[in-house]
């Protein structure tokens, strides 16, 4: 088949000379798909990066493909490309039972987590036909026994297929029977904290260890102190527009007053602690993925702060207005795909630089080694070291 995959486009998501929009993972699955001839309405494909597999079955007549992908810049990729090659007739889906009613070939390409694995092979079993078969495929290198083990407890049948181009296929079937409850969310408590997460959530309902220090630092943690910094927020005024509470999401009303952005919220440990120390405050969490925007929702839900943050499918708050919030709190990602990259963090600062107001305050928590603190200034502001220890730093940047 003749599909121009080096047309495709990672954009928004971070472009490089050595990255590209798909990989022989992506064809192989492509391939097996196309032997198969099955309905392309019968076809799902889950984690389709920036919609190769997708596309490529839709060019070749396959009509009616859903497909679901957790990141927002997945999803726009997906959008941008299917346009640039003039492309229709697929659809997407959240990870539910729209995505798989009736599905008979399941594409999935490997998650990284293994919660995640173990969350959409259940909803394979649980939604899609009887008969499903699960192609799930994998760069040789990051795939492992423990894989099949997780993939084996919703399929009676799980057959690793020989390596081809440094990629292989495991061929999942014979569904087994689901218990009735699905196996995510999890939730878990942490000192008046209950964190609720999805299979594809950044520690799952663990507090992150990071996470655990910024919190401390901004007296968020079960003491429940707030720091000079945050008292400001107590005097927040309650959001007025429901459909828009905060007043910040890009052509909306200017917002009457301050509020605090969790960017990459993940489980919204940071978002819903912020809530329940500043009953007042206004607060936004913001995430590119998926199950973390469903685990953010679910955290604040479960804090009793659902009204008070609004929860953003979105990629580096570009929803978010210019000089629109007095704070941001980061935890940033230093891991992009499988190779540490700080080019996702940069994205960040980027996005907490023009979210902010002049004035406003980033505090930012990362590893000591990785040493952010000159990248922080000139991006966003005079920025100073609030917490050090060999293994985390936390740092207060003012907008400038
Ligand atoms: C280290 S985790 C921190 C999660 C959470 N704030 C916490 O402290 O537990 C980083 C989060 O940033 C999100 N992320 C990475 N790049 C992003 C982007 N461009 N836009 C929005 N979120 C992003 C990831 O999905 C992940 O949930």
């Amino acid at each position: 088949m003749d599909f121009p995959y080096s047309r495709l486009r990672r954009w928004p998501d971070v472009e490089a000379d050595n990255l590209q929009a798909h990989d022989a993972t992506d064809l192989l699955l492509v391939e097996r798909a196309l032997a198969l001839g099955i309905d392309g309405r019968e076809i799902v494909v889950i984690g389709d990066e920036y919609g190769a597999i997708t596309l490529a079955l839709t060019s070749a007549g396959f009509d009616g493909v859903r497909v679901h992908q957790d990141l927002a810049t997945g999803r726009r990729a997906l959008e941008r490309n299917a346009e640039e090659l003039g492309l229709a007739g697929f659809s997407s889906h959240e990870l539910d039972a729209t995505l798989l009613d009736g599905a008979r070939l399941v594409l999935l390409q490997l998650p990284k987590a293994l919660a995640e694995l173990e969350e959409t092979a259940d909803a394979a079993a649980r939604w899609a036909a009887p008969d499903v078969v699960l192609v799930a495929g994998g760069r040789v290198k990051h795939m492992t026994i423990a894989q099949n083990e997780v993939l084996g407890r919703s399929f009676a049948e799980v057959q690793a297929q020989r390596a081809e181009r440094k990629s292989r296929l495991v061929v999942a079937s014979a569904p087994r029977p689901v218990p009735s409850e699905p196996p995510f969310p999890v939730v878990a408590q942490h000192d008046g904290l209950t964190l609720v997460a999805h299979g594809g959530a950044f520690a799952g309902a663990k507090l992150d260890i990071g996470t655990r220090v910024l919190l401390e630092v901004l007296g968020l943690d079960g003491s429940r102190l707030s720091m000079g910094a945050h008292t400001r927020a107590e005097s927040m005024p309650e959001a007025a527009d429901p459909a828009d509470p905060c007043g910040v999401v890009n052509g909306g009303e200017p917002s009457p007053g301050p509020i605090a952005v969790d960017l990459g919220c993940g489980t919204g440990a940071l978002a819903a602690s912020y809530a329940l120390a500043h009953p007042h405050a206004r607060v936004i969490a913001t995430d590119r993925s998926a199950a973390a925007v469903a685990s953010a929702r679910a955290t604040t839900a479960a804090n009793g702060v659902g009204d008070q943050v609004t929860v953003m499918h979105d990629d580096a708050g570009s929803e978010l207005a210019d000089a629109s919030a007095n704070i941001v709190l980061l935890n940033p990602p230093f891991h992009l795909g499988s190779s540490v990259h700080t080019g996702a963090a940069t994205r960040l600062f980027e996005a907490a630089a023009r979210i902010l107001r002049p004035g406003g305050e980033l505090f930012t928590v990362y590893n000591s080694s990785l040493g952010y603190r000159a990248e922080l200034t000139r991006l966003v502001g005079p920025t100073e070291q609030v917490h050090r220890s060999p293994k985390f730093t936390v740092t207060r940047s003012i907008r400038r």
